[in-house]
């Protein structure tokens, strides 16, 4: 990656997606903790953020705006381990430091993936800040180690995700998808549920959902929304018994198909149209039971640098 010399960009900042996952097929837990996943992920147009500023040799810092709560400040934070795992990696002699501020809009424990793409913004932004020597791959390599969806964001688009999630192909698809995305009042841990998930037993498919592709392709909302799936669904709602009204809220206001993102609670609901999506998201954002509704078109792109 090329850049201009450090002294012209003490100041990078960063886009990133949220994802969907529009079919997550869940196997039984390996022997390293994880699950085995088939997943078709989607970028969605609602962004985190990330500005990355040069600090003092050693000096690795955070500050979070946006709706942040929950996100952790300390050495914990995604972001910032992926700033010192990429600055050990590739510059290990070098005296760096950053100063990370993550600007949130994508829901904390949302099934969104939100720290991951912070995460991924984060490797993007102190690549370019440092004027590092490494390739987009690498950092999606890079991402890999600090979590299952870290690499997704810096790819975009539509993906099938194999391993644990991490491993990626893209796939073409046509048109554009109208989505309505409803906030829960409390998070879920992605952990927790799939530990129910676990002592629910119900193990899922790992198959390749050929059909749901076939409609991507053919770019049909309604047969899309025919092949929605995600095996997370029951322990979601088991934690969260809730999200059961609210999947049936979506498809009473007129939602194509309604469906947990990822581990949860956000849901998810797909329309036929834009104006569709303007009247849904409209009617969901007054219900009292849920905390907000947001409009998002996909496939989005990935993370990117922006001024
Ligand atoms: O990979 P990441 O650290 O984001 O995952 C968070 C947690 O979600 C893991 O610690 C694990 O409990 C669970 N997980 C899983 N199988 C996956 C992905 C995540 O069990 N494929």
């Amino acid at each position: 990656m090329t850049s201009a010399p450090q002294t012209e960009q003490a100041n990078i900042r960063v886009r990133v997606p949220a994802k969907i996952n529009i079919a997550l097929g869940v196997g039984a837990v390996r022997a390293d903790g994880y699950h085995p996943l088939t997943t078709v992920f989607q970028t969605v147009s609602l962004y985190d953020k990330v500005t990355a500023e040069l600090a003092k040799p050693g000096i690795f810092e955070l500050a979070v705006d946006g709706i942040g709560e929950g996100v952790p400040r300390d050495d914990t934070n995604l972001a910032l381990r992926a700033a010192k795992l990429l600055a050990d990696r590739y510059a290990p002699n070098e005296p760096l430091g950053v100063s990370l501020n993550l600007l949130k809009a994508i829901p904390v424990a949302g099934g969104m993936a939100g720290g991951s793409a912070d995460a991924a913004a984060s490797l993007l932004a102190c690549s370019v800040l440092w004027d590092l020597d490494v390739e987009l791959e690498e950092l999606r390599e890079l991402g890999s180690e600090l979590g299952s969806d870290v690499p997704f964001p810096l790819l975009g688009g539509t993906a099938l995700g194999a391993g644990r999630g991490e491993r990626l192909l893209p796939i073409l698809t046509r048109g554009h998808y109208h989505w309505v995305l409803a906030f829960a009042r409390e998070g879920l841990s992605t952990a927790a549920v799939f530990r129910r998930f676990d002592e629910i037993g119900e193990v899922g498919s790992l198959d390749v959902p050929t059909e749901l592709l076939d409609a991507l392709g053919a770019g049909d909302p309604q047969r899309v929304a025919d092949q929605l799936r995600n095996d997370l669904t029951a322990a979601a709602v088991d934690l969260q018994p809730g999200l059961t009204d609210t999947l049936a809220l979506g498809r009473e206001h007129g939602a194509l198909a309604s469906m947990v993102s990822g581990s949860g609670p956000t849901c998810a609901f797909l329309a036929a149209s834009e104006a569709d999506a303007i009247e849904l998201s409209t009617r969901l954002a007054s219900e009292p039971s849920i905390l907000g509704a947001k409009r998002v078109s996909a496939p989005a792109g990935g993370a990117k640098l922006v001024s």
